[in-house]
């Protein structure tokens, strides 16, 4: 405590004598994210090895703008770290490091994983990105090593060149051992598994432990298989399509229940609706569709379409949008879209703008709310609690001015304000259509506590003509009309 006031102190007379330009804690912020939404991993080694320990960490870190400079994304004179409090080691959570020789054909120190991080240590710098690849995490925390703990939260920090602090944030690392071949009550034993083998393509089900992936594609791994051995995917998804149709029986998992996020907990959604059944996982690619690479599309026409849409010809995990932050960065990851159905992927956001959901606060980044238009085209809104006492009911009044919108010529943007009353506590939508229901525009996306609000909206991407504004939270919702002049 001392010494940090001393620092302060420093910096203060730093800053005071040289007008702001040193680095102050709060003008950085890290986001970081976890590439799959879920990775899951055998614990076991000696018989079957579907998948290693292998965790794939990411951050950006972002220089916070203010009213005369937008943010940054930065990777330059700074460094990252990442470790998983209360979890230190895995040898003995897991027997891997006796048989990745034979596996993987290298040799590694304990605890390290195959691509040379550890359980705690530096980010890799990239270009736009800090990332740690291969991290061996267990689901076993030091303090229990009996219980799954499938969403350890990381801790990433950010460091200057001179080691001040700059940031830190707190990701899920999700990992879990529920991979059910056994445990489902499905196979007596993983040697069984290895005995109802077709003894093609020299396989040997004596020669252990069987890496699956040896002769079976798998783009998970790299792994090229052998030539003409069908994919692992579609023989696995293919093999079981007529036993089970319950994707929990393989990915984890009844326990884990890795898809956690608001297409689940707010939409309802299950995995067929947006990958299909067992057997179109396998069938798709025996049809073409390349495990792993092809994969459910956010911007697909029958989802949230173009203006949703990944990176063409990329992933999720791989795209961008707005301010050259990864889709991850605002919306978390894929099956933990935010907000999240467990609190723990909540804390980073919560951490960065005092609420769960897709990071939407525009001065979470940028310092303030700024006049153009944000992520798909999004414009910054500013709220304001008129009344914190309950209402009796809830309202949304008409906006004013009506009409509203730049006037040609003059330059000036003018917005308009937007009342609602709310009376019970919930999430409130306050969403702006065009005239054939089409979406245009989230002007909130936040909870509110009961109240009198008011939010001022700048329409200004809005061409001339009438839309569609409408408010609901909980069971309620009430649509009215508004015009933009030009
Ligand atoms: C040594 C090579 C090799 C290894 C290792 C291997 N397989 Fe296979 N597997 C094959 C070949 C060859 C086939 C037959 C492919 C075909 O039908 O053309 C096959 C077929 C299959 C099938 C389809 C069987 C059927 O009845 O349709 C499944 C399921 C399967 N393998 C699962 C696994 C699993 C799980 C592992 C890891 C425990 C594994 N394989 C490891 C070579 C291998
Ligand atoms: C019998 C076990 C089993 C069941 C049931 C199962 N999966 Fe899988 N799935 C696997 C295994 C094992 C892999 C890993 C394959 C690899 O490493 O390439 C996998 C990989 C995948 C992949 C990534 C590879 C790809 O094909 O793109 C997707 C997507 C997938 N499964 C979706 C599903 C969905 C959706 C369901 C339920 C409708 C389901 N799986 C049910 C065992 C299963
Ligand atoms: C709301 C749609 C949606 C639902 C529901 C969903 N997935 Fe996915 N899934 C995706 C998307 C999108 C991707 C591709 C992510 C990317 O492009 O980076 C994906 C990718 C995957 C992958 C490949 C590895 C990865 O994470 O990228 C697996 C395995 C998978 N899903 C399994 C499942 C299982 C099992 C369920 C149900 C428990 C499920 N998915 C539910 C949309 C969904
Ligand atoms: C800077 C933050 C940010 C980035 C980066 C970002 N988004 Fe968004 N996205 C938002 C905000 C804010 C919303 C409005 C809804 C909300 O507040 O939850 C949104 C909404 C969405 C929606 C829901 C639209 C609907 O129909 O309601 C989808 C889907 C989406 N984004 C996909 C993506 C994809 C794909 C990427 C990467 C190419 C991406 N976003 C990048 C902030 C971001
Ligand atoms: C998670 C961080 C983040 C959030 C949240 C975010 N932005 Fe940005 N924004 C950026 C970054 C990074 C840039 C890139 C600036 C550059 O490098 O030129 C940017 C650029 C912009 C620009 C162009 C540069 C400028 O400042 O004129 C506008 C306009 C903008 N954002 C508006 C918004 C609005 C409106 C919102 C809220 C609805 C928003 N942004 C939310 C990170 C963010």
């Amino acid at each position: 405590m001392r010494k940090r006031s001393f620092a302060f102190s420093v910096s203060f007379l730093v800053i005071f004598f040289f007008g702001f330009s040193s680095i102050k804690a709060q003008d950085y912020i890290v986001i970081s994210w976890n590439d799959l939404g879920m990775h899951c991993c055998n614990q076991d080694f000696s018989t079957i090895s579907i998948l290693p320990p292998y965790n794939n960490i990411f951050a950006q870190v972002i220089q916070k703008g203010d009213a005369l400079n937008p943010p940054h994304v930065v990777s330059q004179n700074i460094s990252a770290t990442y470790e998983i409090p209360g979890n230190t080691y895995s040898v003995g959570k897991t027997n891997f490091w006796d048989y990745e020789d034979k596996l993987f054909g290298v040799n590694l120190e304990p605890n390290m994983g195959l691509e040379g991080h550890g359980l705690s240590g530096n980010l890799d710098q990239q270009s736009d990105h800090f990332s740690a690849f291969g991290v061996p995490l267990t689901p076993y925390t030091d303090a229990d090593l009996q219980h799954e703990d499938a969403f350890q939260l990381g801790l990433i920090r950010v460091y200057d060149t001179q080691s001040n602090l700059l940031a830190e944030t707190q990701p899920v690392i999700p990992v879990s051992n529920e991979i059910n071949c056994v445990s489902s009550g499905c196979h007596s034993s993983e040697q069984d598994i290895l005995n109802e083998h077709e003894r093609e393509g020299g396989f040997d089900p004596n020669d252990k432990p069987v890496f699956c992936s040896d002769c079976h594609e798998d783009n998970a791994l790299n792994k090229p298989g052998h030539a003409g051995v069908p994919s692992f995917s579609e023989v696995i998804h293919k093999k079981h399509a007529d036993k089970t149709n319950d994707c929990y029986k393989c990915h984890p998992g009844p326990n884990t229940q890795c898809l956690r996020g608001t297409m689940k907990t707010d939409h309802n959604f299950v995995c067929q609706d947006c990958h299909g059944s067992v057997r179109e996982v396998g069938v798709s690619v025996e049809n073409g569709r390349r495990p792993w690479l092809d994969e459910p599309s956010c911007g697909d026409a029958n989802c949230h379409g173009n203006k949703y849409a990944e990176e063409s010809g990329k992933l999720y995990k791989d795209s961008k949008g707005h301010g050259g932050l990864y889709c991850s960065a605002c919306h978390g990851e894929q099956h933990a879209i935010a907000p999240s159905g467990n609190d723990r992927d909540n804390v980073q956001a919560i951490a960065l703008q005092g609420h769960s959901g897709t990071l939407n606060d525009c001065k979470t980044c940028h310092g303030i709310n700024p006049d153009g238009p944000g992520p798909h085209g999004l414009l910054a809104s500013v709220l304001e609690t008129m009344s914190p006492n309950p209402p009796s009911s809830y309202t949304l009044f008409q906006n004013y001015p009506n009409p509203f919108g730049e006037l040609s010529g003059k330059g000036n943007q003018l917005s308009t304000t937007i009342r609602f009353n709310i009376q019970k506590p919930g999430r409130v939508h306050l969403d702006v259509f065009d005239l054939n229901g089409r979406k245009l525009a989230t002007i909130l996306n936040k909870k509110l506590n009961p109240g009198e609000y008011r939010v001022q909206y700048n329409g200004s991407f809005l061409a001339a003509g009438v839309y569609f504004y409408r408010l609901s939270i909980n069971h309620f919702s009430q649509t009215r009309k508004m015009f933009v002049m030009r």
